[in-house]
């Protein structure tokens, strides 16, 4: 275990959270074999709001509607910040999180970006662990079963002049999860559309990044692709991420991924999986990808595999992409390193396998 970790479970008794219970608890109602993503949500729910500059006394409430004022800043500027995070039962029913460290450090790097407060480690620790013992019926064992866990943050202050906040709500709410994607995933790598562009809030967990990507991915998906690669936005001639994931490329035995900029989120599970790669000998380049050289792999049989990379959605292979007007299907493969590198993060997090890095952390 890291020092980091041991230091936070350590002072978590220092304070309480105030906690009201569900009188009746939903999951009966659960049907946990035939999950869609993100619908169904537990019985409780974690909130802190930020008022006078000052969080103040966290709470955990039965999960339920929130009352905020039309005029509430979120509702007009898109004032908000969020996280994707997993918990995870291993068959001895101990609850695992991955890398939670990364998550804090992330909304509070998203939330300065998006000139809002910083909110506590302690809080948000405590949170999780409170939040995860009152709800945890819901996480399931077995891989491919987790309890996805969603932190934001939300402007709250009824004013509607465009400038930030002065009230938040940081709030953390969970739902049971199996796979993002069923299946392969078809792409198109983006020409005229941009996510996020030098300078911008590309790598920050903006709620409005995934917005603006709506559109051009409903364009893309009436021609049968689900998701987008996108691009730089000055040349659209580098591979950058596909908005709900990170993207990995095997060209030959080698793998390709862009490095973290301002433009690009630095995913957990893509940073996680360049050091699993190194564990297993792959050889991975961290480095500007070109939609020109994938293309000529392609083109030479040498593009062997794509995959994205993300919280969500694990690791997710894609079978074929588009650019210009043309598309590209990709071999199937036996030994995918998609495959591999699954296995190897995914035996991680639920306590199937050594955990050399210090990755996991336990909730108790
Ligand atoms: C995650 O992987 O946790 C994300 O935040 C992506 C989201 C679109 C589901």
């Amino acid at each position: 275990m890291q020092a980091y970790y041991l230091r936070i479970m350590t002072n978590l008794n220092t304070f309480k959270i105030d906690i009201t219970k569900a009188e009746q608890s939903k999951i009966n109602q659960v049907d946990f074999d035939n999950l869609a993503f993100g619908r169904v949500f537990t019985d409780h729910m974690f909130v802190c709001d930020f008022v006078d500059g000052v969080w103040q006394q966290p709470k955990i409430t039965p999960y339920q509607p929130l009352t905020i004022e039309p005029s509430a800043r979120v509702l007009h500027y898109g004032q908000a910040v969020f996280e994707g995070m997993k918990a995870y039962k291993d068959d001895q029913g101990k609850v695992w999180l991955f890398r939670p460290d990364q998550n804090f450090k992330r909304i509070n790097t998203s939330a300065a970006r998006l000139a809002m407060p910083e909110f506590p480690e302690s809080y948000f620790f405590k949170g999780l662990e409170e939040l995860l013992k009152l709800d945890n019926q819901w996480i399931k064992s077995g891989v491919g079963n987790s309890l996805y866990l969603r932190p934001f943050v939300i402007a709250t202050e009824p004013a509607i002049a465009a400038s930030p906040a002065n009230a938040y709500k940081f709030m953390i709410i969970c739902s049971p999860a199996k796979a993002y994607y069923t299946g392969k995933v078809r792409v198109l790598f983006a020409e005229k559309y941009s996510r996020s562009a030098n300078g911008g809030v590309g790598f920050a967990k903006a709620a409005g990044n995934y917005a603006a990507q709506f559109y051009p991915t409903s364009l893309a998906q009436k021609e049968g692709f689900q998701q987008v690669i996108w691009t730089d936005a000055n040349t659209h001639e580098n591979l950058e991420e596909a908005g709900t994931m990170n993207t990995f490329f095997r060209v030959n035995d080698t793998l390709l991924t862009a490095p973290i900029s301002d433009r690009i989120l630095d995913g957990v599970t893509r940073k996680s999986l360049v050091q699993l790669a190194e564990d297993l000998n792959i050889k991975c380049e961290v480095r500007t990808v070109t939609v020109n050289e994938i293309k000529t792999a392609a083109r030479n049989g040498e593009l062997k595999e794509i995959f994205g990379a993300g919280t969500a959605a694990v690791i997710s292979p894609i079978e074929a992409f588009k650019h210009g007007d043309e598309v590209f299907e990709l071999p199937e493969i036996t030994d995918s390193y998609a495959n591999l590198l699954k296995t190897s993060v995914l035996n991680i997090q639920h306590n199937l396998s050594e955990d050399k890095h210090g990755w996991r952390y336990e909730v108790k």
